[in-house]
């Protein structure tokens, strides 16, 4: 498969590209943009150095290893340099305000990548940012981990509408939003299997649901895992309790006792449905070790995936690549 890379005049500074959900995107941006990173992944020649001489901003305030080491590597394919940034050595961590960084970084860099907390920081970010902000995870969206999971259940089936994803466990968990998302624009099927009082948030749910009403893909919320996982084509888990919800730990482990990634679990799905984990894991919590370990799991392709996906989403945003931008 490939893709071409249409470049275009940059957009005007005032008006960048974002990415701060994976709804930012329409559904033919999101093709697009999985058929871009297939093409990087398949002939990684094709669009190497195309960021030569660019700086990239990449600001970690949790914990990361896939997403921090992706992007670097992501950068360093497009000829780019990696500016890794926590806010200790910024001095957002003595107060500046969100707005003076992001309109001092734009003059510097091509584009600022942002793992943080609350959403509305990155969403301030793109606010003030003339250049193109990536969200890489807050606590409701992870949307760059979205990519590369809908890209690897497409490589795996060969297509997505009318597949059939079962999320298990925090219905509320950033990675379960942007699987809701993805699913939307994808026409892929999402149930979320999560107890009454960990559900998605409504906002969210009810965003992809209308954007759901053109792609046909099917969202819903059940409470029973089995009944999510049923037929599906995967499945996936992550944590019960996300970077920042340590100190709810015990109290989730009871509430999503029921919802752990067994076996027994995997047998009610297709007999060649895969495994997803957006990784890092806990085994004996949210997942069995002979599922994430076993044959059906595609983890590591998964894992692996975030990268072209990454590559492919940088040239695209700083590119002004006319599909990825909701409005046109
Ligand atoms: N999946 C993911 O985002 O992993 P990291 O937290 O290690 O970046
Ligand atoms: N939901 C997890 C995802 C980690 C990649 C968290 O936010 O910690």
């Amino acid at each position: 498969m490939t893709a071409t890379i249409q470049e275009r005049a940059p957009l005007a500074p005032a008006a960048p590209h974002h990415f701060t959900r994976v709804a930012d995107l329409t559904p033919a941006a999101l093709t697009t943009l999985l058929d871009l990173a297939e093409t990087i992944a398949d002939e990684p020649e094709g669009h190497a150095d195309a960021l030569r001489g660019k700086a990239i901003a990449c600001i970690f305030e949790k914990p990361s290893t896939r997403t921090r080491v992706s992007f670097a590597a992501a950068c360093a394919y497009l000829g780019a340099t990696p500016v890794a940034l926590s806010p200790q050595e910024l001095q957002i961590g003595r107060g500046e305000s969100i707005a003076d960084t992001a309109r001092s970084l734009s003059g510097y860099v091509a584009a600022i990548v942002l793992r943080t907390s609350a959403q509305h920081k990155v969403e301030e970010f793109a606010r003030w940012a003339s250049v193109p902000v990536v969200n890489a995870l807050s606590d409701e969206h992870h949307p760059c981990q979205a990519l590369a999971d809908i890209l690897t259940i497409r490589q795996h089936f060969g297509d997505l509408a009318g597949r059939r994803l079962a999320f298990v466990g925090d219905g509320g968990d950033n990675v379960a939003h942007s699987l809701l998302e993805a699913g939307a624009l994808s026409g892929l099927d999402v149930t979320i299997a999560c107890p009454r009082t960990y559900a998605p948030d409504p906002s969210v749910l009810a965003d992809a649901l209308a954007i759901a009403v053109d792609t046909g893909a099917a969202l819903s919320v059940v409470h029973d895992p089995r009944e999510a996982v049923a037929g599906a084509d995967a499945v996936y888990a992550d944590v019960w309790a996300s970077m920042g919800e340590e100190a709810e730990q015990e109290v989730r482990h009871k509430a999503l006792a029921h919802f752990q990634v067994r076996t027994e679990l995997m047998q009610l799905a297709q007999p060649d449905a895969i495994f997803l984990h957006c990784l890092p894991a806990k085994r004996g919590e949210e997942v069995e070790a002979a599922v994430i370990d076993g044959p059906q799991s595609a983890v590591w392709q998964q894992s692996a995936n975030r990268l072209p996906t990454e590559a492919a989403l940088l040239l695209g945003l700083t590119k002004g690549w006319s599909p990825l931008n909701r409005e046109q």
